[in-house]
């Protein structure tokens, strides 16, 4: 087994974590505060190519594998979560599925412009009465000639407000339930949409969350995606991929957590000495480097095997549900560690607490990854006699 990583990923690694020192840790603080998208950032990383990171250049993206991807995606989320999650959603959960479902026409009409950062994606499975039970989305299309109309609501939709194409999940005949569910790119600009409330929310603030309102909305059938009635597999195998990244996100933000606890942790004296000197503190900050590092490798393992082509959805949700937790646990110690000044935000450590909350929730809750695990593991169970 071999943890090198080789020449390309040190490179991404070395590029995310210059542009998150330059450009993302002195700005976080003040877009979160403000809620503002990060429009001057996002247009950067598509320079560096960083929104269709595995998608081949044939397509418009940076071609490189998923390894170096994920890497990217803790990088950029340390610097700032908000930057994290708008790059993860449209690399893993539109510029993915579009790979993997589409045919050359659609991926050369929509993949290309979002992977080269032109345009930007958003998913829209979700909606008020359905999140965890997906199947049980209202949303309707209905076939009418060579194209369906749209109608029903999205909710919790990431980069709502400012995606110009649309994953959309919809029914087509709600007797059949998972069967009746087809995948639609939406272009936003072709045929207007309604962008709903716009959510205010605890964390990842300088990301929108928006609902979205289809209000007979026709959609050309050439803009199905991966075929009437498989929508349900491709939203299911989209978030396999979707939760490597969150759990990459989730890291990130551990990350910055753990660096500024470990330097407060040199600077702040009590009782004569650092508190970085005291058992307690280090007992924490030993807990803390453990935990990131169990998940790191959760999540490299993941995206190794997704790039192997291998099963890779329970370890996709190991890896979520262990660095999300993880996350939640690292943020909190951190600002536990900084006291009174980690309350206050005059230190990012409250930010980072706030941030890493949403990874718990956001593409699958932590009850459904351990839902798809325990499934998992009984399947493996009977299999194996
Ligand atoms: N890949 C491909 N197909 C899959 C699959 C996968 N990972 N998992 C299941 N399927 C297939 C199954 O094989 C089955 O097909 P067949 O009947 O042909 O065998 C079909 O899908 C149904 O599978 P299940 O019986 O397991 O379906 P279920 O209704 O019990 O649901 C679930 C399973 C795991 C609970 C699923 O609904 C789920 O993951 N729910 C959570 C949804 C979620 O993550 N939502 C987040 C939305 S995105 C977001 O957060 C917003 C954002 O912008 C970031």
């Amino acid at each position: 087994m071999n943890f090198e990583l080789n020449e390309l990923q040190q490179m991404v690694r070395e590029t995310a974590r210059s542009f998150a020192d330059a450009e993302l840790i002195p700005v976080a603080a003040e877009l979160d505060k403000k809620g503002t998208f990060p429009s001057v950032q996002i247009d950067k990383l598509a320079e560096l190519g960083f929104l269709g990171m595995a998608v081949p250049e044939r397509w418009g993206g940076a071609g490189v594998d998923q390894l170096s991807y994920i890497i990217a995606i803790e990088e950029i989320s340390r610097g700032c979560a908000s930057t994290g999650v708008i790059m993860s959603v449209n690399n893993s959960l539109v510029c993915d599925p579009l790979l993997r479902c589409g045919d050359d026409e659609q991926r050369d009409r929509f993949l290309k412009p979002l992977a080269s950062g032109e345009r930007l994606g958003c998913f829209a499975l979700s909606e008020p009465a359905s999140g965890s039970d997906a199947a049980g989305m209202r949303c309707t299309a209905i076939k009418d000639g060579d194209h369906y109309v749209i109608n029903g609501s999205k909710n919790w939709i990431t980069n709502g407000k400012e995606a110009d194409l649309c994953l959309l999940f919809a029914h087509h005949d709600p007797s059949e339930r998972l069967r009746g569910i087809s995948a639609f790119i939406v272009d936003r600009k072709q045929t207007p949409y309604g962008i709903g409330k716009v959510e205010e929310k605890l964390g990842i603030k300088a990301s929108s969350t928006t609902s979205l309102i289809f209000d007979n909305i026709r959609i050309p059938a050439s803009q199905c995606i991966g075929g009437e009635g498989n929508g349900f597999k491709v939203a299911l195998s989209t978030l396999d991929g979707g939760r490597i990244g969150i759990a990459a996100q989730a890291l990130g933000i551990a990350r910055a957590a753990f660096e500024e606890a470990l330097a407060y942790s040199r600077e702040r004296q009590a009782f004569g000495s650092y508190i970085g000197d005291f058992g307690a503190i280090q007992e924490m900050l030993a807990d803390m480097a453990t935990e990131i590092e169990a998940a790191r490798l959760l999540i490299w393992r993941a995206a190794v095997a997704k790039q192997d082509g291998e099963r890779y959805g329970k370890m996709a949700a190991m890896a979520k549900v262990y660095a999300s937790e993880m996350s939640a646990r690292v943020t909190h110690k951190a600002l536990q560690i900084h006291g009174g000044y980690g309350y206050v935000k005059e230190f990012n450590a409250e930010r980072h607490v706030r941030d890493a909350r949403i990874t718990e929730i956001y593409e699958g809750t932590s009850e459904i990854q351990r839902l798809v695990i325990a499934r998992e593991v009984q399947k493996e169970h009977a299999a194996a006699g």
